[in-house]
């Protein structure tokens, strides 16, 4: 049995129980308990605040977590980052009142800034030179400017709108962040085995993402430049039509790219295209 430590709600709630149910590891969501099993994988999922996330890693207390990278590289807890998972992703800022005239890093010399992140926000000043009254907030950062509590904030920026209604501005993007799978330096045997199980998983229903199936149908004689449009992309299937001019490609598109290629996939007189999601890829 795997025990993995998630967010109870927030930021990386929601995603990451996706991430687990298109793994097709089933939590049953109606049983709000601290620690639930799974009904069909050897995973055991605890339910925590994320700040505590990390230490429970490193202690042992769960084998692996889930957690935003701007918790885990704030907190200094000592466990393994095993994969980056692609999602939750932000960036960790710095903001002042949008009115201030901004002059460079030098504006927070002698000033005081609001934040969660006080250990990231020391590092990045003292790597600057840069010496500024870091005042430590856990919650509503953002209004501290506004009332008079800081010169300037260090937070969380996903969409920017939280800054907006704050007549914040961002000046400084100290560092991205996104949501790690972190694990305990101490796994035995079976608990490695289980945890390559779900990496192969969660590999597998990342590959599928922005990805689809496309089959189309083909006059043979494009065949050919229909094929160096789709270059780039494996090998597509060719399979004959009872039409001996026509034929069906059948091939997987990359969401990117999608809209530009199918263009010229119609002007080189492919019909009767259809586009369905693709679940997982194992590549
Ligand atoms: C963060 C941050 C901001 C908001 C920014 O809070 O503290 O309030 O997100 O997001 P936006 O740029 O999309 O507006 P979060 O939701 O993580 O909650 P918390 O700070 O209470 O943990
Ligand atoms: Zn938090």
């Amino acid at each position: 049995m795997l025990r993995i430590a998630v967010q109870s709600k927030g930021r990386l709630f929601e995603d990451t129980m996706n991430l687990l149910s298109e793994a097709d590891i089933k939590i049953s969501s109606s049983k709000r308990t601290l620690l639930i099993q799974s009904s069909n994988f050897p995973l055991e999922v605890l339910y925590l605040r994320d700040d505590d996330i990390p230490q429970s890693v490193a202690s042992g207390v769960a084998d692996v977590g889930i957690v935003g990278e701007n918790e885990f590289s704030e907190c200094g807890e000592d466990a393994q980052v095993i994969s980056h998972l692609g999602f939750s992703r932000c960036r960790l800022s710095l903001a002042i009142p949008k009115e201030c005239d901004y002059t460079g890093l030098q504006w927070f010399n002698g000033k005081k800034i609001a934040t969660s992140y006080p250990n990231i926000l020391r590092r990045y000043m003292n790597k600057h030179g840069i010496n500024a009254d870091i005042h430590v907030i856990t919650g509503s950062v953002e209004i501290s400017p506004g009332i008079g509590l800081a010169d300037g904030i260090f937070d969380i920026v996903s969409s920017g709108s939280t800054l907006v209604s704050n007549n914040l501005r961002e000046v400084e993007t100290v560092t991205e962040s996104e949501a790690l799978l972190i694990g305990n330096r101490h796994m035995d045997k079976e608990k490695h085995a289980i945890l390559n199980e779900m990496l192969f998983r969660f590999e597998a229903v990342r590959s599928a993402q922005d990805k689809k199936y496309v089959m189309m149908n083909a006059p043979k004689a494009k065949i050919k430049e229909i094929t160096e449009v789709l270059s780039g992309i494996k090998s597509p299937t060719i399979i004959p039509l009872a039409d001996e001019d026509w034929c069906s490609i059948h091939t997987v598109l990359d969401q990117k790219r999608f809209w530009e290629i199918i263009g010229k996939l119609k002007e080189l007189g492919a019909q009767g295209i259809l586009v369905t999601p693709i679940e997982k890829m194992i590549l």
